[in-house]
């Protein structure tokens, strides 16, 4: 296909979750201003050194907003917390090469239940480390980090547009997911060099025009507006 459709998928790490009025304002705000997804960060303190929420808050936040739920697991052994994400209503779980005891056994734990699987490389680990399992048919989703995980509002680290690159030419079909750092100014390069989602928190909540902002975090506005008709 000539033109990719790009999706976004606002996260509110950028924002205080843990008030329900922001929460709900921010939810609000971003679907109605053409996201597609809310990216949602978990953090166990010992994956990374932060601690954020559990599959409560996705619960909750599954009956906030109509919004596809895009989980990114940032804790050790995730497979042992794959149930409680998939009940919670997660479309999307990414759990990290890193953190996996077998990736292969936490993949196919995510598939079976029908939820969108994806595989997280930390900014140091190398692509080819998961040639294997891209031929596998195992991993849907690519989320490639642009940053050390555990905080928002971090500088991109130079080299991982060329990963998503590397990726790409490995892969013409999976998707791949770019996570931090992300700026209008980057994001054009991105979107050429074949990501499909963007992860956005500073950049998106602390715009002055979030609609705005997601549409050109999309590029080619009009061409996005057509395809989404035929979604
Ligand atoms: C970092 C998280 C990212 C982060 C992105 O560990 O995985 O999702 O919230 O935030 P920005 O876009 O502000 O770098
Ligand atoms: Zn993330």
């Amino acid at each position: 296909m000539k033109f990719r459709l790009i999706r976004i998928s606002p996260s509110i790490l950028a924002i205080d979750y843990n008030n329900d009025q922001i929460l709900k304002e921010s939810l609000d705000l971003i679907e109605k201003g053409g996201a597609n997804f809310v990216h949602l960060d978990v953090m166990d303190g010992k994956f990374v050194k932060n601690t954020t929420f559990d599959w409560n808050l996705v619960d909750k936040i599954r009956d906030m907003t109509s919004l596809l739920l895009d989980v990114h697991l940032m804790v050790e052994n995730p497979e042992s917390v794959i149930d409680k994400y998939a009940e919670a209503g997660a479309d999307i779980i990414t759990v990290h090469y890193e953190a996996c005891k077998d990736i292969t056994k936490t993949l196919k734990k995510i598939k079976e239940k029908n939820i969108v699987a994806g595989i997280a490389l930390n900014p140091e680990t190398p692509v080819l480390k998961i040639i294997d399992l891209l031929d596998s048919g195992l991993v849907d989703l690519v989320l490639v980090m642009s940053v050390k995980p555990g905080k928002s509002g971090q500088a991109f680290i130079p080299g991982m547009a060329e990963k998503v690159a590397e990726i790409r030419e490995l892969d013409k079909k999976v998707f791949i997911e770019i996570d931090g750092g992300v700026t209008l100014k980057n994001a054009k390069l991105l979107r050429r060099l074949g990501v499909n989602i963007i992860v956005s928190g500073k950049s998106i909540f602390s715009a002055k025009n979030v609609k705005k902002t997601i549409w050109q975090l999309k590029g080619k506005g009009f061409i996005n507006r057509i395809l989404e008709k035929f979604e």
